[in-house]
């Protein structure tokens, strides 16, 4: 069954946990899709996954539409989340609703996600008018990498604590169906979680959010760039990708690929017509 908006707050009460991944194509929206994700995330960390840069800065609003489309149309039941790009929601809720409703109405995205807390209020708040679902994202937000002085865990002094809490607040109430907690320790996820109405998805943030994202190169061993301490490695496909390739460039070095399995016929007569 097709996971939609209301899901989000029925899966809280119920206290099912609500699954994330990140998706950036349509093949892997369709596996992740039939696997059984609820919800898939096409987050701004394709600039890094993807397409190889340091960090998220510079992921444009076309480059995220572009991967937007590609995965609304590989998943069936997942709900899709576009991940607005840095700058693309920062200088005024117009520019905000104008940006997300692209990914609505471009790329087939069911809600928005945008990095942010209190300040962010006014935003959220013209974007639920504009009929946009959106996810909130507070604690370690990547797009602040260059304030925060680099991807660290948040929320350890009280001042950080008590700003979380009010930052997890402000959200609730102008209307998130879900928030994001990154890189929070795992005892101030679960005083959040508890003390909020929608639904914390967690990522380095312990076991007692309401859900979990991960990025699935990190999950299936795709990207070794950085390895963050809260991922787990389900599958190694980078080790197999190694081996699978290794031994293509050997059978073809070797003429053992293509063999007549792999290899269209004609007819010998046409051939001997041919000048
Ligand atoms: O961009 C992203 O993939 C994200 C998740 C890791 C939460 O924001």
């Amino acid at each position: 069954m097709a996971f939609t908006v209301n899901d989000f707050k029925v899966k809280k009460e119920s206290g099912e946990k609500i699954t994330m991944l990140t998706a950036y194509d349509f093949s892997m929206a369709k596996m992740l899709d039939q696997a059984g994700v609820d919800t898939l995330l096409v987050g701004d960390s394709l600039g890094m996954v993807i397409l190889g840069y340091d960090n998220t800065l510079c992921v444009t609003m076309e480059e995220m539409l572009h991967h937007t489309r590609a995965v609304t149309r590989g998943a069936k039941n997942a709900f899709v989340i576009g991940d607005m790009p840095y700058l693309s929601y920062h200088i005024s809720p117009e520019e905000t609703v104008r940006n997300a409703g692209r990914f609505v109405k471009e790329a087939g995205a069911q809600a928005v996600k945008l990095e942010g807390g209190a300040e962010m209020v006014p935003h959220i708040e013209a974007l639920i008018r504009a009929k946009i679902p959106v996810v909130g994202h507070i604690g370690m937000t990547p797009q602040s990498y260059n304030m925060l002085g680099g991807f660290k865990v948040q929320g350890k002094t009280y001042q950080q604590a008590e700003q979380l809490m009010k930052d997890a607040k402000a959200l609730e109430e102008a209307g998130v169906c879900a928030m994001v907690l990154e890189c929070v320790p795992d005892k101030l996820a679960k005083h959040i979680t508890e003390r909020i109405t929608v639904p914390t998805i967690g990522i380095g943030a312990g076991k007692d959010c309401d859900g979990q994202v991960l990025v699935y190169h990190d999950i299936l061993g795709l990207y070794q760039e950085i390895k963050p301490k809260f991922v787990k490695v389900y599958a190694n496909l980078g080790e197999l990708i190694e081996v699978a390739v290794k031994q293509y460039v050997e059978e073809v070095k070797l003429g053992l690929f293509p063999n007549e399995e792999h290899t269209f016929k004609i007819h010998d007569d046409i051939i001997k017509r041919l000048y």
